[in-house]
């Protein structure tokens, strides 16, 4: 007996949402809509049928055709996303397993003097703060009492972000200095208040001692009866531990900060006989960090009531001390990421800076 259109199309519906793999749902094509196939059989039957017949199964066909081709376009379909799963299971990668061939990756120096930093001034007793490295205009200038029209800002060579059409805010800046962590600190917590600050700053400026991007450490403490005689004796420990000498000549030169009143530049003693840098010893001094004692604005626009509390406060540049302590001459290859360079001035990951231990074995 012919088989009649609705069991034909059970029997391939079926065979199709059951076929295993492409292979076999190929073979069920040509078996039924191929040249030879069955419903390719049924509508060259057509021409033998009376008009009236032909009328009805022509287009019955047609549709029945049109099923089967779009059932087996759907598994396919369907088989194929199963393949891709099982492919992604089994090629399934931990990219952060450990290598086995390859040779461990380094401890980037700037990650490593930023740790011999906070240990240092840990064990002085500053707290680790942070801050975004997008800021408002308003703590990245204004509270820092740096006025629109103060130079300080175009010297700054600031990076401006875009603000949407219509948007008449002032526009975000890449922060250019960590001083606005000053801030943003003494807004959370108030005073007292003794906290460090690194991380990065960014600059439009490039050439062998400028990179976009580079690497500050900000130092705020807050009390009452705060000197700069404190702030001599904590930049002089701090130059000690770190350059690993026991005595140290700092000049605190007076200089100009808008946060600061007053303000003192900081050099170092050191040689540089032979062409290495010794530090505490020669006639050449090195500059390393801007200070001062914190302006009662600061204070002001950060909540904290000048006529009670006073402190100081410095800014650093890690890159700067980085490249003194393990005489890097280039601060452009610090962030090349050539492989090379990292296995040369990269540290061991279980290189750990701490005062007992020591800084830099
Ligand atoms: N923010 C200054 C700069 O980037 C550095 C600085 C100077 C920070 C004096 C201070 C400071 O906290 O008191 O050039």
């Amino acid at each position: 007996m012919e088989t009649g259109m609705d069991d034909l199309r059970q029997k391939y519906l079926g065979l199709i949402s059951g076929a295993a793999d492409e292979a076999s749902l190929e073979n069920l094509r040509v078996q039924a809509v191929g040249k030879k196939g069955e419903i390719s059989l049924k509508m060259r039957g057509l021409g033998k049928m009376s008009p009236e017949e032909r009328k009805e199964a022509g287009p019955a066909l047609n549709a029945l055709k049109d099923e089967i081709n779009s059932a087996l376009a759907a598994k396919k379909s369907a088989l194929a996303d199963a393949a891709l799963d099982a492919r992604l299971q089994s090629e399934w990668l931990d990219v952060s397993l450990p290598g086995r061939r390859y040779r461990q990756g380094t401890i980037h120096p700037i990650s490593q003097v930023t740790e011999e930093v906070s240990a240092i001034f840990a064990d002085m007793g500053f707290a680790v703060a942070e801050g975004p490295q997008i800021d408002s205009d308003w703590y990245n200038f204004d509270a820092l009492n740096i006025p629109g029209h103060h130079p300080a800002r175009a010297e700054m060579d600031t990076f401006y972000m875009h603000r949407a059409e219509g948007d008449e805010r002032a526009p975000n800046v890449l922060r250019t200095h960590t001083s606005p962590v000053q801030i943003r600190s003494m807004e959370a917590h108030g005073a007292p208040i003794r906290i460090i600050a690194p991380g990065r700053v960014y600059r439009a400026d490039y050439d062998q001692t400028h990179t976009p991007m580079f690497h500050q450490v900000e130092g705020l403490a807050i009390d009452k009866g705060i000197s700069m005689a404190n702030l001599k004796w904590v930049l002089e420990e701090f130059v000690k531990a770190y350059f690993e000498v026991d005595a140290v000549d700092l000049r605190f030169r007076a200089s100009h900060f808008p946060f600061t009143e007053p303000s003192a530049e900081v050099d170092i003693r050191c040689s540089w006989e032979g062409g290495t840098l010794k530090v505490g010893e020669g006639d050449d001094w090195l500059e390393i960090l801007g200070s001062g004692m914190v302006h009662p604005k600061v204070l002001q626009n950060s909540g904290v009531d000048p006529a009670e509390w006073q402190g100081f406060a410095f800014g650093m540049g890690i890159d700067r001390i980085a490249m003194l302590k393990y005489g890097i001459p280039d601060l452009r290859a610090f962030f090349d990421s050539d492989l090379r360079w990292l296995r040369h001035y990269g540290f061991a990951a279980l290189d750990q800076p701490n005062l007992h231990g020591g800084l830099s074995r």
